[in-house]
């Protein structure tokens, strides 16, 4: 989850994904990463994460470890600004080889569904070298639902249309692995 407000709607939207995957690939495992729960002060690694062997930080390490842990990703961000958030740079960032060879796939959310973020998140992952997927879920939310986000809201049915290009991503996805 990129988003990281106290009052967000990336909770449901990611959770949508995660059933949607776990019904499209019952072999998989989803688990849902809220960066909330891995709290990165703002680069404060003395090294390159590219050159680095090790981290000096336990939250630096700790988060390497978890996305060691993992075979892909699902990304799915807010648009802020045309841009994604900074915390999700932020804990991209923080990392290299971890994230390296890795499927991945982006999930934007906005008012226009968020294309200039994942635009962005795109190049900065391709630079990760993960493995990008070439379908893109973009989930377009109204005003009332960006203006009531807080998360009591019903899972918009704009974002529901967008199941098949979510589980087209995730097949994608899937292949990438292997
Ligand atoms: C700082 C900020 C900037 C935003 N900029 C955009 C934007 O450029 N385009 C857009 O469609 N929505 C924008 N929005 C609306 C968000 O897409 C909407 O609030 C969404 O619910 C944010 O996701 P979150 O609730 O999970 O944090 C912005 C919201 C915030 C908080």
């Amino acid at each position: 989850m990129g988003s990281v407000r106290l009052q967000r709607i990336s909770p449901l939207l990611a959770d949508w994904v995660a059933n949607v995957g776990r019904l499209c690939l019952p072999e998989a495992i989803f688990e849902l990463v809220d960066l909330r729960n891995w709290p990165l002060p703002m680069m404060d690694e003395p090294a390159i994460p590219a050159h680095a062997a090790d981290y000096s930080t336990p939250h630096a390490q700790a988060w390497s470890q978890k996305i060691a842990s993992a075979d892909a990703f699902v990304f799915v961000t807010p648009q802020y600004n045309w841009g994604y958030p900074a915390a999700l740079k932020n804990a991209l960032d923080h990392l290299y080889h971890e994230w390296q060879h890795k499927p991945a796939l982006i999930v934007s959310y906005g008012a226009h569904g968020g294309d200039k973020c994942a635009a962005q998140l795109r190049q900065v992952l391709t630079a990760l070298s993960l493995h990008v997927t070439e379908q893109h879920v973009a989930l377009t939310l109204s005003s009332e639902q960006i203006l009531r986000n807080d998360g009591y809201i019903a899972l918009p049915e704009a974002v529901q249309s967008q199941g098949a290009a979510l589980q087209t991503g995730l097949m994608e996805l899937r292949q990438l692995l292997r």
